[in-house]
C-alpha cells in the first residue's frame, strides 16, 4: 500500500497485522507499539488530530506520532493502547467489574474541563453532518435496529432526520467521547487504559454516550456481532454506579441519532 513518505520512514519494515474490528470505512493497520489508521479525509478524521492533541495530560489517549494528508486520504499514525478491547473475554466474563470500569470512563469524561475545547459533539453539529449523510444517501437502513424504519419507525432517514430536528434536547454539556462503545475503550489489569476512535470528541451532552454505552454493553452481551452471549449484567448495574437515574426519552434520542451515522 502507498504511504507518504514521512509515515513510510517511521514504519519501515516493520510487521503489522490488519485489524478488522472497525465498522467504518477506515483501514487499521497494527504494529507491536503503534497503529496506523488510514481513511479518506473527513471531517471527523480532522477532528481526531485536533481533540487527541487537546487530550494530551487531560485522558488517557493515544499519542499523535505522525499524521499526513494526501490525495484526499489521511494518514494518521499513533501510538498502540495497551491492554485489551473491553469486549475482550476477560472482561466480559466479569460484569461487575466491566460495568465499574464503563462507569469510570463516563465519569472521567465528566471530569474534563471543557472550557476551552476546540471541537463539538453537540446534536446541532450532528445533525449537519448527519444532512449531508442524508442527502447523499448514506445512510445504510440494513445497519439500523428493526425498530427504527418500517410500519412502527419512521419512513425513512430523511423524515427521521426532520424529527430529530424538531426535537433536539437541552444539552448537559460535557466532554462527550461521541462513540463510547466497547471497541473503543481500552483496558489494562482491570483499569481503564485508553480511549480510541476521537472522531467525533468534543463538547455534547453527557446523555449521547450513555445511550451508545448502554446499546454497546447490551448488544455485546447479547452477542450480537457474532459473538458469544454472556450473563450477568443488567443496564441498572451501570445507573446504581453512576447514582442517577436514566433518562429514557434522550437516551432514545441519541440512538435515533446516532442511526444516521
Ligand atoms: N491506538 C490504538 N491502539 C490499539 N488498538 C487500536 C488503536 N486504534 C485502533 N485500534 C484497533 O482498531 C480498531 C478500529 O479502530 P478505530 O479507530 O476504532 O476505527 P473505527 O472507526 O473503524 O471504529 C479498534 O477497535 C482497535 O481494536
Ligand atoms: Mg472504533
Amino acid at each position: 500500500m502507498y504511504l507518504p513518505h514521512k509515515i513510510a520512514e517511521l514504519v519501515k519494515d516493520r510487521s503489522f497485522d490488519e485489524n478488522t474490528v472497525g465498522m467504518s470505512d477506515s483501514r487499521v493497520f497494527t504494529f507491536d507499539d503503534m497503529v496506523l489508521k488510514v481513511e479518506k479525509h473527513s471531517p471527523e478524521s480532522e477532528q481526531v488530530h485536533t481533540m487527541m492533541k487537546w487530550l494530551q495530560g487531560k485522558l488517557p489517549v493515544p499519542k499523535v506520532l505522525a499524521s499526513e494528508s494526501e490525495n484526499g486520504t489521511d494518514y494518521l499514525l499513533m501510538s498502540r493502547a495497551e491492554g485489551q478491547m473491553s469486549c475482550s473475554e476477560e472482561y466480559m466474563l466479569r460484569p461487575d467489574l466491566l460495568t465499574d470500569i464503563m462507569a469510570e470512563s463516563l465519569r472521567l469524561l465528566w471530569s474534563v474541563d471543557v472550557s476551552d475545547c476546540p471541537c463539538s459533539n453537540s446534536a446541532q453539529r450532528r445533525l449537519e453532518l448527519a444532512e449531508y449523510r442524508v442527502d447523499h444517501g448514506l445512510v445504510d437502513v440494513t445497519e439500523c435496529d428493526p425498530e427504527t424504519f418500517g410500519s412502527n419507525g419512521f419512513r425513512d432517514p430523511r423524515q427521521l432526520l426532520d424529527w430529530l430536528r424538531d426535537n433536539i434536547p437541552e444539552e448537559e454539556a460535557v466532554l462527550s467521547h461521541g462513540d463510547l462503545c466497547l471497541p473503543n475503550i481500552f483496558v489494562k489489569d482491570g483499569r481503564l487504559s485508553c480511549f480510541i476512535d476521537l472522531g467525533r470528541c468534543g463538547v455534547g451532552d453527557k446523555w449521547n454516550d450513555i445511550a451508545i454505552l448502554c446499546r454497546s454493553l447490551r448488544s455485546n452481551f447479547r452477542g450480537e456481532y457474532g459473538g458469544k452471549v454472556y450473563s450477568g449484567y443488567r443496564e441498572d448495574m451501570l445507573f446504581e454506579r453512576l447514582g442517577i437515574a436514566p433518562d429514557r426519552k434522550k437516551m432514545e434520542y441519541f440512538r435515533l441519532l446516532d442511526e444516521l451515522f
